[in-house]
């Protein structure tokens, strides 16, 4: 292995090299074009014109850091709050979700004084040492040895998880159960819950949804336990599910902390963590004045303040339920005529096709998930795989993908499994 392989490349044995895109599109330094299925960042369309020019204008006037007062900030906190329940109502602003994950360990552990943290299998939380320990994704893989003071629930995935069958409430319970024994075991050893931590929806786990009423029920035992409850939104906030802003909305529940990232900024380098005042308090009371050189700059509260502005002027929320209704059903009308197809899931412009070498016994299809990538990539749609098996192909495409864009992606895949299979 060579020095520069641990760092991660698409498509590595035959890489890409992206010169411009817009919307949804990207485009190499031949001109070839591609759909882009992958690129979560890029919300609400590649180099979208309001953000360049809001970014641009405010880059040519002023960029400096926080601790000035600038109405780019108190704007952004504004808009921001304004999508979410009451009770969120502190912003604090950084670079990347990873400072926006730490920041809210921070915050939940100055708040109950309680050390430990539980997270959910398969879950990915960022890149610093803190949330590596919170990453099964990550920590599993490097073969680190699990703190003690973390705790990993089993995922809530209703195809493939621990308890399987149809999205009921009864699963959701089932699951929630899970985690309650885990405060229950975590407790008789001396331990204190300090934070639940879980996507709202799990897509480095493999696009899952979880079952009806299964948050509600863990952050009460959470909260039961002295523990505060924290939502991931990197991935699956702004809108993504295409019905709510949040994907925790979907669970009709109210976190004591959010942190969301990647698609805030559409490619500028901003992330929030939004908490309750209590929370923001208690901050306070250990002397802790928080500072962040970039976070909340004049530019990256223009590049939010756009985004958002954008999601709503321009109706992606609900245009990403239209596009998703689309797009799940031609892929469950794939499913009886290609074996290979285990399960298509999500929400919105958030969703997972499992691929299995068999239904029955639900082998994961990694090498399989692998090829169709690749020959995706030949017929310039790119697209990615994720879950612990590498077998979901992962939909989250900048918001503005389109039913064209969803026609094109699904008979691409429809010719390559015929293709397989002959
Ligand atoms: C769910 C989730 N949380 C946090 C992060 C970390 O975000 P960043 O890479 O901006 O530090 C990621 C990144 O992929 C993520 O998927």
């Amino acid at each position: 292995m060579s020095d520069w392989e641990s760092c991660k490349l698409f498509f590595r044995s035959d890489p890409i090299k992206i010169i411009r895109a817009k919307g949804q599109y990207m485009y190499d330094e031949k001109g070839v074009k591609y759909l882009d299925c992958m690129n979560n960042v890029a919300h609400v369309g590649h180099c979208d014109d309001t953000v360049v020019k809001s970014c641009t204008e405010q880059m040519a006037v002023l960029n400096t850091n926080n601790r000035f007062l600038h109405d780019n900030l108190v704007l952004c906190a504004k808009r921001l709050t304004a999508t979410l329940p009451d009770s969120l109502a502190v912003c604090y602003f950084v670079n990347s979700g990873s400072e926006a994950n730490d920041l809210a360990l921070r915050l939940a552990r100055a708040y109950t004084k309680n050390e430990d943290i539980i997270c959910l299998e398969h879950a990915y939380h960022g890149h610093l040492s803190s949330l590596i320990n919170i990453s099964p994704y990550k920590f599993e893989v490097g073969k680190f040895p699990k703190k003690d003071w973390v705790h990993v629930a089993p995922i809530p995935d209703v195809y493939r998880g621990k308890h399987r069958g149809d999205a009921s409430p009864e699963l959701g319970e089932l699951y929630s159960s899970e985690v309650r024994d885990l405060i229950r075991d975590a407790e008789s050893q001396g331990r204190k819950i300090g934070a639940f931590i879980a996507e709202s929806a799990p897509s480095c786990g493999g696009q899952i949804m979880f079952p009806p009423g299964y948050l509600k029920s863990v952050y009460k035992h959470v909260r039961e336990a002295g523990g505060v409850c924290i939502a991931d939104e990197v991935q699956v906030g702004f809108g993504r599910v295409g019905t709510h802003w949040w994907a925790f909305q979907l669970q009709d529940v109210v976190p004591d902390i959010i942190t969301v990232g990647k698609s805030m900024g559409n490619g500028h380098p901003v992330s929030a963590v939004v908490t309750t005042k209590e929370i923001a308090q208690s901050f306070r009371d250990i002397g802790m004045e928080y500072f962040n050189t970039f976070g909340g700059n004049p530019v990256s509260c223009a590049a939010a303040l756009s985004v958002m502005e954008v999601v709503e002027r321009d109706g992606l929320i609900a245009h990403a339920k239209a596009t998703g209704d689309h797009t799940i059903s031609l892929l469950n009308q794939l499913k009886p005529k290609h074996p290979n197809i285990g399960d298509v899931r999500g929400q919105g412009l958030f969703i997972g096709v499992e691929l299995v070498e068999d239904r029955e016994t639900k082998e994961p299809a990694t090498a399989l998930a692998n090829h169709v990538i690749t020959r995706l990539k030949e017929s310039k749609i790119l697209m990615s795989s994720d879950g612990p098996d590498r077998n979901v192909l992962k939909l989250k495409p900048p918001m503005v993908f389109n039913k064209e864009d969803a026609n094109f992606f699904v008979s691409v895949l429809d010719e390559i499994l015929t293709e397989i299979e002959e």
